[in-house]
């Protein structure tokens, strides 16, 4: 540990207070037309191509009971101690004699523990129910394929009934929930003593958002069962380890920049042997081996005993993703360090990788107790996997999954969120290792869980002299915070290292807090900070709110930019920020001044304006954090070819602590508008509390 460890996740584990503040600011008198003056002619710093994306990690049931559709929990029986999570025996198992979990003679390897059910007599109850991930959302008519892989034991079972149904009663304790009204049935027959995969389709009659699977033995004897899925064959582009389509679309509508996953503290994991290792999530699906999600007892308020990664979604998924939304793939990997929050183990730096060493990528290490050596190789082999040709032997495993071209990675992150001398002697060799062998590949460094402070500081002022390429900063503050530090980029070094503000979200109440809100507080204040990161696209390069998903019923961490149940979803007003400004991000970065020496946010007025070169349109972006309507006038300096109508896209609300639900998922969204544009002096009036983009016909 750290001599002096940052407070932020201290905050979040005992729940201190960091005060947010919320109310209105003072109202303003109507006055004369506030001038913003925009240098059409003076153009700064290229918007970089990637500069908003986004932050995915597997917290709040983000990928099982997510992104990532299976609808059964626990489908392989591999939980280490806990074989039969989320499986209940049918009324406490008054059907079945035993229900064991077993080894013997496994499907494979690495699936080598399997659910084997007896039964002395024939009885209908006989069997499991699946609860899925706060039970299972189906809907009527659509098709779900169920698979399974069975062997007969002793005794003359002659197949397995399927049924989707409607959860009944509630219990609590060993027994399953009782049986609601059948959604679809099906019945397996054909079973051999060979493990052999059924599989058939069920259309459900009915919509569910809490369905249960159950499933029973048809006559007496031994089944053996492994690898039960329910999958619905709607998925983003129809593949059949496919995602959910809704989320999906909600982050390709975004026009991300890029995808950075697997997260967050979730690569580091609580301990070295829990870290997250991208070679044990690609391949054969269910061969993918489960492990504990961190996430599940962090925080006590909203333990989640039950929240494992099954790795259905898994790297390859993740590059395909990142593909299908036009988003530059940004893996972060784990630097050879367990969370700093939690156990801070260490992976030993030998002297093949220590700085000055032979190069690590000839060194040797054993996974069993891995040196800095593993984790240099494992970002190596990931480099190849992703890019490599069909003749390299992790570029073949790529190829062996169905995508022979390259995913063209361009950007690998080196650890999450580290600090202190122990990541930069890490880091050091790591990123040697990595530039020696792939020159080209752009490295995203830590500069730790705070934005300022002493291990801020010196991590950063290392990181420079190492000429880190990207820098990631993360912030998790107040609305007042994000709205007061506007201006924080605008005295950071125009050369060198740039910044990626890896993770920020404003906090209504504390960092960790349950009672956190996605206000429209938080979305208006992160769009006020968002102009600053704009004005300085010559620094900051790549932005991402964190987290991004979260499980209505399943969540652990609030806010996050986008919540679901298991059949709906919607975007929070932070979502709708994060999207017009990608939207809208433009090419050119142009000037803007309210008056001489006035600073971004005087007067609660936050501004910032690109060209759109492709469009050929000025892009302005506003923020009025004031109960009063305000009128302005744009000044467009040396604008070229002005047009005569603009566009105006607004989101508001005069209650700042409005917030979208999946009840009302539009409540603050945004609203189109055009307006008449006359002169180069543009007019327009900005709503009470409001962030508005005009699009201007015009060029520089
Ligand atoms: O976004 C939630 C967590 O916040 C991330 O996992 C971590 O990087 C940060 O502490």
């Amino acid at each position: 540990m750290p001599t002096s460890s940052p407070t932020r996740f201290a905050q979040l584990t005992t729940g201190l207070a960091l005060c947010g503040t919320l109310g209105l600011a003072p109202a303003l008198a109507q006055t004369a037309p506030t001038t913003l003056t925009v240098q059409v002619n003076k153009p700064g710093a290229p918007v970089s191509p990637v500069m908003y994306g986004l932050f995915f990690e597997d917290i709040n049931f983000a990928a099982d009971g997510g992104l990532y559709p299976e609808l059964v929990k626990n489908k392989s029986f591999e939980i280490q101690g806990q074989h039969f999570i989320g499986w209940n025996a049918i009324k406490g198992a008054a059907g079945l004699q035993a229900y064991t979990v077993v080894s013997d003679k496994p499907i494979s390897a690495t699936n080598n523990h399997f659910a084997r059910l007896t039964a002395a007599r024939a009885n209908p109850d006989a069997g499991l129910i699946n609860e899925g991930f706060r039970g299972m959302g189906v809907k009527q008519g659509a098709d779900y394929t169920f698979s399974v892989y069975l062997r007969r034991g002793a005794g003359n079972v002659s197949g397995l009934n399927v049924t989707l149904e409607e959860q009944g009663r509630q219990s609590s304790g060993p027994v399953a929930a009782t049986s609601g009204k059948t959604l679809a049935q099906a019945q397996i027959t054909g079973l051999t003593n060979e493990w052999k995969k059924y599989t058939v389709v069920l259309k459900p009659t009915g919509t569910a958002a809490k369905a249960q699977l159950r499933l029973t033995m048809e006559g007496a004897g031994t089944l053996d069962l492994d690898v039960v899925s329910l999958f619905p064959k709607d998925t983003w582009k129809n593949r059949e380890n496919g995602l959910r389509t809704d989320l999906v679309q909600l982050l390709k509508d975004m026009q991300p920049g890029f995808l950075r996953f697997p997260g967050g503290c979730i690569v580091e994991g609580r301990t070295l042997s829990e870290r997250y290792q991208w070679k044990e999530t690609i391949g054969d699906v269910a061969a993918r081996v489960p492990l504990i999600n961190r996430w599940n007892m962090e925080f006590k308020h909203r333990s989640t005993p039950d929240y494992y990664q099954s790795f259905g979604l898994g790297f390859f998924e993740y590059f395909q993703l990142s593909e299908d939304i036009g988003a530059e793939p940004v893996p972060i990997l784990n630097v050879g360090m367990a969370c700093q929050f939690n156990s801070s183990e260490l992976a030993p730096v030998t002297s093949s990788t220590a700085p000055g060493g032979p190069n690590a990528a000839e060194a040797h290490s054993h996974d069993d107790d891995p040196t800095l050596e593993t984790f240099i190789q494992d970002a190596l082999d990931l480099v190849e996997f992703a890019n490599g040709p069909a003749s390299s032997p992790w570029g073949a495993k790529r190829v062996a999954m169905g995508h022979p071209a390259p995913f063209n990675l361009k950007y690998i992150g080196i650890g999450n969120e580290q600090w202190g001398p122990q990541y930069l002697e890490r880091y050091e060799p790591f990123m040697k290792a990595v530039k020696a062998k792939y020159p080209n590949i752009n490295i995203v460094s830590s500069a730790g869980p705070s934005p300022d402070g002493d291990l801020f500081d010196k991590a950063t002022t290392r990181l420079r002299e190492l000429k880190a390429e990207v820098i990631d900063e993360h912030y998790y503050a107040s609305p007042e915070w994000f709205r007061q530090n506007a201006g924080r980029y605008d005295n950071y070094p125009t050369t060198g290292s740039k910044i990626f503000a890896g993770e920020y979200a404003a906090q209504t109440v504390a960092i960790g807090s349950p009672d956190n809100k996605n206000s429209w507080d938080t979305a208006i204040s992160e769009a006020a900070f968002m102009t600053g990161l704009e004005r300085n696209a010559d620094k900051v390069v790549m932005a991402s709110y964190a987290p991004m998903l979260a499980h209505v019923d399943a969540w652990q961490w609030t806010p996050d930019m986008i919540w679901f149940d298991n059949l709906r979803s919607y975007g929070t007003p932070n979502y709708y920020v994060q999207k017009l400004f990608s939207l809208n991000k433009g090419t050119t970065m142009l000037p803007v001044q309210l008056s001489a020496g006035a600073k971004n946010g005087q007067d609660n007025l936050f501004s910032s304006a690109v060209a759109d070169d492709k469009t050929g349109e000025i892009v302005v972006k506003l923020v009025n954090y004031s109960a009063s309507a305000r009128p302005i006038t744009v000044s467009l300096q040396g604008v070229k070819k002005l047009g005569k109508t603009g566009k105006a896209t607004v989101l508001a609300s005069p209650d700042l602590n409005a917030v979208n639900s999946l009840d009302q998922p539009m409540n603050i969204a945004p609203k189109d508008a055009s307006f008449k544009v006359s002169s180069s002096n543009v007019t327009y009036t900005l709503a009470p509390n409001s962030f508005t983009v005009l699009r201007i016909p015009g060029k520089r």
